[in-house]
């Protein structure tokens, strides 16, 4: 490629033509640090809008949808109590299905769009994690599954508290849907090398090579008509945007652990910054 090809406008306003050869391999990196923060940027406006997009289709889809599914109730719980035709009842209950899986549809679009809502805090992991376990626990419940903690005291990190647990809930939910009956599920806290790491680990069905490749994609699923898919996409944003990684080990039939590293929060800026 050509040194001067496609050099961002802002690089060309500021370095004339003939000091762009003086720099020589400096100005190559400059060219190419701005092309990727021109990239990053037009990357998150993209975000930015199919945040707003989804937003706007979640309210609208939302009301009627309430509409849908509370009177599919309301008339399930009246011809349910004999005063209907069987085949009608079944009939309801399968409008409230679609319309509850529309609903969660429409809450996972939203919160994969826009994970970044809440504002950046300080926060401790412990009590945020029991807040996602605790919103976990009737899809806990359902299965039996053990929850074992192995939480160390860690360091705060920063972050976003209502993304974060969203992506614990995502991932205890997973955890959740991939174990047997009476499966358990161990949830770490640790700190090292100046991170907090928490891990989800499970003892279920874990997943083969060929499924691994695909995890963070939009829409991939393994249980079509039940999940959505959005889980592992929605838990790669919003740790992408809190510098921290999200890695995943897992055995077929043995089982998955699933780690989210966060950096340690720096030292609070002084009063008056
Ligand atoms: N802990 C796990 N054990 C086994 N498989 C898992 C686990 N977590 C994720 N997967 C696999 O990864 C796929 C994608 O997960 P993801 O959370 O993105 O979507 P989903 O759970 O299928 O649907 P959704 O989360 O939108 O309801 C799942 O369908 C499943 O095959
Ligand atoms: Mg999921």
């Amino acid at each position: 490629m050509k040194r001067d090809e496609a050099v961002p406008e802002i690089l060309a306003a500021l370095v004339p033509p003939g000091e762009r050869d003086r720099l020589g391999p400096a100005w190559t990196t400059a060219v190419a640090r701005v092309r990727l923060l021109e990239s990053q940027l037009e990357q998150s406006e993209k975000m930015a809008g199919l945040g707003r997009l989804a937003a706007g289709i979640v309210h609208e889809v939302n009301n009627p949808l309430v509409a849908v599914t509370m009177y599919a109730d309301s008339l399930f719980s009246k011809w349910g109590l004999g005063n209907g035709d069987p085949a009608d009842l079944e009939k309801i209950a399968a409008i409230r299905e679609a319309g509850l899986r529309i609903q969660k549809l429409t809450r996972e679009l939203a919160a994969y769009a826009s994970p970044s809502a809440g504002k950046t805090v300080p926060l401790d992991l412990a009590p945020l994690l029991e807040q996602a376990a605790l919103i976990c626990k009737p899809a806990l419940k359902e299965v039996d599954a053990v929850l074992v903690r192995d939480f160390d005291e860690v360091p705060q990190v920063s972050g976003s508290r209502s993304a974060l647990t969203q992506a614990f809930i995502d991932l205890l939910t997973n955890a959740a849907q991939a174990i047997r009956r009476g499966g358990t599920i161990r949830l770490g806290l640790h700190a090292a090398e100046g991170q907090v790491r928490v891990t989800v680990a499970d003892d279920g069905e874990g997943m083969t090579t060929e499924v691994q490749q695909h995890l963070f994609e939009p829409f991939f699923t393994t249980r079509p008509g039940r999940g959505v898919g959005l889980g592992l996409a929605t838990v790669k944003q919003i740790v992408e945007r809190h510098d921290a990684t999200v890695t995943i080990e897992s055995t077929a039939g043995q089982g998955t652990r699933v780690t989210v590293a966060l950096p340690i929060r720096g030292p609070a800026a002084p009063p008056g910054r």
